[in-house]
């Protein structure tokens, strides 16, 4: 699938304020600073859309980009920012779970994982939590040009093993750089195929 339009659709923090136009979602989800915004922009193709930072927890709000007028990326707020004071932490949880929870629309979340790294504590609980509730997820191992092809291979297998321990079989999974473009295809025809059978 080829994104030839790519438009901000507004921010939230609750369900009832996102776009009215009712269209599938597929949202992007992930540790704060994984790349969920910068990846977003390089699927789009557009580098000024989704904002981005070095400072973890840029995105504080649900953030819709209506894609080729059929369907939306959303951008979501990143989970497990240690820095953060407890209150504001809870109020971003909220503002994750209440779309999860609530949006009708959702056809599925990219839990993004950052390819360098085992996967954390607050990754699994929330991979278990999607689990629990039933909702439909992939998960995209990111920035993938920060290492070396073999150690990247070598992550990217421990962390679906790992993932074997809890899961009888693994989610679709994707391998992503937003420098790169690696990923941008798998990524976007894994949704094309998805909105065919909607
Ligand atoms: P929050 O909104 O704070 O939760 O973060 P986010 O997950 O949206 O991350 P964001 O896209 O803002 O990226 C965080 C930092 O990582 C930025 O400095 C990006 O430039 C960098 N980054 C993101 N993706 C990649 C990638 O694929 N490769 C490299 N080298 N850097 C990346
Ligand atoms: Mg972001």
């Amino acid at each position: 699938m080829k994104v030839t339009k790519a438009v901000f659709a507004g921010s939230s923090t609750r369900v009832g304020q996102k776009p009215q136009l009712r269209l599938p979602e597929f949202a992007f989800i992930g540790r704060s600073n994984v790349g969920k915004s910068s990846l977003i922009n390089m699927l789009t193709g557009n580098g000024k859309l989704a904002k981005t930072s070095q400072t973890p927890g840029k995105t504080q709000l649900v953030n819709h980009f209506l894609i080729n007028d059929k369907w939306y990326l959303v951008d979501l707020p990143g989970y497990g920012y240690a820095q953060l004071p407890d209150k504001e932490r809870a109020k971003l949880r909220h503002i994750i779970w209440d779309y999860i929870n609530h949006s009708e629309e959702l056809v599925m979340l990219m839990v993004l994982i950052d390819s360098r790294h085992p996967m954390q504590e607050v990754d699994l609980r929330f991979i278990a939590e999607l689990g629990e509730k039933g909702i439909p997820f992939g998960l995209v191992f990111t920035k993938a040009d920060k290492q070396g092809v073999n150690a990247l291979q070598n992550q990217v297998t421990q962390n679906k093993e790992r993932l074997l321990v809890d899961w009888e079989e693994l989610p679709p999974c994707f391998v992503s750089s937003s420098v790169t473009g690696l990923g941008k295809e798998e990524i976007l025809n894994y949704i094309g195929s998805i909105l065919t059978t909607l």
